[in-house]
């Protein structure tokens, strides 16, 4: 959020009621009802979930619904399952199998259409393809995909057959994703010869050989022919995706493995305060049971909707809200390839209006720069087809919240706000359609069976309006179970502040009504457009280039973005100080980490302010970036002059 935004969110009172037509037709039809059913579920949080578990299709019952051990949690232990047979043979048996599953949009404006059927044949196809290349249950696979069906279809054939999955953010470079491949120990890569993007082509088979290269245990490649651009194929090791669909001895049926509730189901990793990126892992039970009832109530999702999550599935919520959750509901759920702008800034409009799209839920990055384009752009085009939209990812500011809520929304669809992580596995604060009355850049309530509250630092709850760490008091069944083969890191990060608390990571409010407004990291993340980055990732690729000695970066408030990345550098002794080094230090951190990673801004200095104990006072450098005359309390600096030297220096 932009700092000038805080003080309008302070200042926001309207609220936006739901049409009675639209509560009508809900789910849950009032915030009175919603009230009912929460206190009944966080009173009874196990009947709660073993209620909604039975909607799910089990291959064996469970026998306990919650097992406790110390920080760690298993949700239905003892039963038996499998997350795709959920997300396909479920509607197939239940007569819907030519319903429309997938419905795909390349960027050039090709379209292609899945039912549950078709959708099925693919993925059983694809997991006799990855049988037949020697993957077993608990194995690893990394895929790293633009987005087209067979990134999804490759996730639900590995979820078929007990295969664990790793999607990497197509946009990250091949140094993240070997890192990504070196920690979860990946057996094979899926990826494709390249994607498009903004018209162009982007190597993406060269940065997967890169990476394999470097992890001798990959033994297997396969690749999608998306683009038809020249691509070295590796002789014993890369095969062609559709050569491998059609080799002889492939069938379209494979029987879905029964799994054990508790077994993982995908590693994705995300980044924290410090070090590498960590492998967070979800399971099949809780997870499915957890976007499933979300979507269900969150989207209000009715069987003729079209619903659209304009999200990479390289992140979660593509993951959750593409794929898992639409699927296991029986929706129809749309993937587009490409930019939000191309060929022109109407492109996400258009296609609402192509295929009728009822559900659209986007990142506020996104609105802002559509929001920018002006707005002959979304007026030239009818968008009636819409009746809810959502956000998700970042704060929205009240601004572009109205802008969404009466250019796009027309004032006639209820938005919204999501709230949640990677970790969360899905939605847990969020108003739900037809209930909630909304207050734009709040994402209200909790959702059921989720307890959330703001502590401060003494571990108290905080008042009204006063802010504070956001936690999660009770386990949910969406949450991860642990950090891949780091239960120790699991602790630390989630359990280590206040015992036996969720810690989110992020500061939040709540007003007198009970409305939780949230305000952004507490910790060293940096949400670049909604995309999660780590301080100390960024800050280890800079230091990487041969010229730096040291550096720390913080984010700086962008009107589009959100936030960007600024960086404080201090080059090694010697090295001359110019704008053509200032540019290769960038381009080297786009090339290590990938483009979003990028700093907007660095600033060379001679000194980061320290402590006596030599910890980089972070606090002050982000006053510094944003260019305030009061940086706070600087007693504690080693040398509090370094401060006046930083703030001369500063880039604008
Ligand atoms: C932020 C994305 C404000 C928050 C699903 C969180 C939000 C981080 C919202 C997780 C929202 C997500 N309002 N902030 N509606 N949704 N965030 O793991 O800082 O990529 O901790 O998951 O995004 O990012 P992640």
């Amino acid at each position: 959020m932009v700092a000038e935004d805080f003080k309008s969110v302070l200042r926001e009172k309207r609220v936006f009621r739901p049409s009675k037509s639209f509560s009508r037709h809900s789910d849950i039809k009032s915030h009175a009802e919603y009230k009912k059913i929460y206190n009944y579920s966080v009173k009874n949080p196990e009947k709660f979930w073993a209620e909604k578990a039975l909607q799910l299709d089990w291959f064996k019952k469970w026998k306990k619904v919650l097992v406790k051990k110390g920080d760690f949690y298993k949700w239905f232990a003892g039963g038996k399952i499998n997350i795709a047979y959920n997300c396909l043979d479920r509607h197939i048996k239940a007569g819907n199998g030519n319903k429309i599953a997938l419905i795909w949009e390349s960027e050039d404006g090709k379209t292609r259409e899945y039912t549950y059927s078709e959708l099925l044949k693919e993925v059983s196809r694809f997991s006799n393809v990855l049988k037949s290349n020697g993957l077993r249950k608990k194995d690893r696979v990394c895929i790293y995909m633009p987005m087209i069906p067979e990134l999804a279809i490759a996730m639900l054939s590995c979820a078929r057959a007990g295969i664990i999955h790793s999607v990497v953010f197509g946009g990250f470079s091949s140094d993240s994703l070997r890192d990504r491949i070196l920690d979860c120990r990946a057996k094979l890569v899926i990826t494709s010869d390249g994607s498009y993007r903004n018209g162009k082509i982007i190597p993406l088979k060269q940065n997967a050989d890169m990476a394999a290269e470097k992890c001798g245990f990959v033994k297997k490649v396969i690749v999608v022919k998306r683009c038809g651009n020249k691509v070295k194929m590796k002789k014993g090791r890369d095969l062609w995706w559709h050569q491998q669909m059609s080799k002889k001895g492939i069938k379209d049926e494979f029987p879905a493995v029964s799994m054990e509730a508790e077994n993982p189901l995908f590693i994705l990793y995300t980044s924290g305060t410090t070090g590498k990126p960590k492998g967070v892992l979800h399971t099949q039970a809780g997870y499915l049971l957890f976007v499933y009832q979300t979507f269900r109530w969150v989207f209000d999702i009715k069987d003729d909707d079209v619903y659209w999550c304009t999200a990479d599935i390289g992140w979660i919520t593509g993951h959750s809200y593409i794929v898992y959750g639409p699927l296991s509901c029986g929706a129809t759920s749309l993937m587009y390839e490409g930019s939000p702008i191309y060929p022109r800034p109407n492109r996400f409009w258009k296609i609402v209006d192509r295929h009728k799209v009822t559900i659209f839920y986007t990142a506020p990055t996104a609105i802002r720069a559509l929001m920018k384009e002006g707005n002959k752009w979304p007026n030239s085009c009818s968008l009636k087809s819409l009746r809810l939209l959502g956000t998700v990812g970042e704060p929205i500011n009240p601004e572009a919240w109205i802008w969404y809520y009466n250019l796009i929304g027309k004032k006639r669809c209820p938005i919204v706000d999501t709230w949640w992580q990677t970790e969360t596995g899905g939605i847990l604060i969020t108003p739900l359609p037809g209930a909630t009355p909304l207050k734009p850049g709040s994402a209200t309530f909790p959702f059921p069976g989720i307890v959330a509250a703001v502590l401060k630092e003494n571990g108290k709850r905080a008042k009204p309006d006063e802010g504070g760490e956001l936690v999660i008091r009770k386990p949910w069944p969406g949450m991860l179970s642990t950090v891949w083969r780091n239960d120790k890191r699991y602790k630390e990060t989630y359990f280590g502040k206040f015992r036996h608390i969720y810690l989110a990571g992020d500061t939040a409010r709540y007003d007198k009504d009970g409305y939780f407004w949230i305000m952004g990291r507490s910790d060293d993340v940096i949400k670049v457009s909604g995309h999660r980055i780590g301080s100390a990732e960024v800050e280890s690729h800079i230091v990487s280039h041969k010229a730096v000695a040291e550096s720390a970066v913080v984010p700086i408030p962008d009107p589009i973005k959100g936030q960007a990345i600024y960086a404080f550098v201090v080059l090694k002794k010697g090295v001359e100080r110019n704008d053509k080094l200032r540019q290769e230090i960038i381009n080297h951190v786009a090339n290590h980490m990938g483009h979003i990673a990028k700093p907007e801004k660095m600033q060379f200095v001679d000194d980061l302010p320290k402590t006596r104990s030599g910890k980089i006072m972070r606090r002050v450098l982000k006053a510094i970036a944003e260019g305030k005359e009061d940086v706070g309390n600087i007693t504690t600096l080693a040398d509090p002059s370094v401060v006046d030297k930083l703030k001369e220096g500063r880039v604008k």
